[in-house]
């Protein structure tokens, strides 16, 4: 019988983590929901189980060299080598300007969606190209391209996304694909939070779109399942926008022409 795909998620407790460890193990993968919120990450594996799927939770702070690599260490000796690596561990960050920002937040931001990104593959590069099959998916954001005024996570997604092209290239020849997804507004609980709390609009992120929606973790998990499958083996070093359309709608809407009224919407409350 062939042995169980091995794939890990860090960030695998909540939102699109979550999302990707679900939909990899309903694809048969042996999932390891790597993540610091042990509880988060014990519920995610408690549901996979109990929908018949493989799954194990390891603790990991993806900022901490030493934590990530007793990770892979963990991963590779207690449940097998590792294939996939999603790596979905990340923060968000609120509106802010370059004089007022304070550098602990500024560095907090960097040193887990950039720095633990960093780590983590560096952890587990190297063993999937000595066994010449690997796949990981990073996680950009639309930040990465557009200006926006998050001054600390546009710059670090961007600069995920130029680590991930150039890991294509230094592991093309061991058979280990990198790529990202990109996506746009996710509803997650921690965006659900921010327009809760304020910090964020729904009507101006569901308008900034083609679709004239947000994105779900599940569709995330879709982009992240089909660039890990053999259905992707041609594919390495691209950015996968999963955005509802926020790229081209946001120019489009903004043109001097529209004043930020879509011409075929029924709700022609401008988007801001
Ligand atoms: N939600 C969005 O709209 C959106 C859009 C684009 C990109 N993203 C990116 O997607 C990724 C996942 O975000 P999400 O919205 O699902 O967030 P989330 O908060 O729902 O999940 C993030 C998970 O990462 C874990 N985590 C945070 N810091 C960690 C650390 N140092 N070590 C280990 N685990 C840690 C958290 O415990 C949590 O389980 C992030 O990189 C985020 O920047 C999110």
């Amino acid at each position: 019988m062939e042995s169980q795909r091995v794939s890990v998620v860090t960030g695998g407790g909540s939102g699109i983590g979550r999302a990707a460890a679900t939909r990899l193990a309903a694809a048969g993968d042996r999932v390891v929901i790597a993540d610091r919120d042990a509880a988060a990450g014990q519920r995610v594996v408690a549901t996979i189980r109990g929908s018949g799927g493989a799954a194990d939770f390891l603790p990991v702070d993806v900022a901490s060299e030493a934590s990530v690599e007793a990770l892979a260490d963990a991963v590779e000796r207690d449940v097998g080598p590792v294939a996939v690596l999603v790596n979905s561990a990340g923060v968000l960050q609120n509106v802010a300007e370059l004089a007022t920002y304070s550098m602990d937040e500024h560095d907090k931001v960097w040193s887990i969606n950039y720095r633990g990104t960093y780590l983590c593959c560096r952890a587990f590069a190297p063993r999937m190209a000595r066994r010449r099959v690997g796949s990981v998916v990073n996680i950009s954001s639309t930040s990465a391209v557009d200006a926006m005024p998050l001054i600390a996570y546009g710059p670090g997604k961007a600069a995920v996304q130029q680590l991930t092209a150039i890991l294509a290239v230094e592991f093309g020849p061991d058979n280990v694909r990198f790529n990202s997804v990109m996506p746009g507004y996710v509803l997650t609980e921690q965006m659900q939070a921010r327009i809760d709390a304020g910090k964020r609009d729904p009507h101006s992120m569901q308008g900034h779109s083609a679709l004239g929606r947000m994105v779900t973790p599940e569709d995330v998990a879709e982009g992240i399942h089909f660039l890990c499958s053999s259905a992707a083996s041609c594919i390495t070093g691209i950015v996968l926008p999963i955005d509802a359309g926020y790229l081209p709608a946001v120019t489009y809407l903004h043109h001097p022409g529209l004043g930020g009224v879509h011409p075929r919407r029924t709700d022609k409350r401008p988007v801001t």
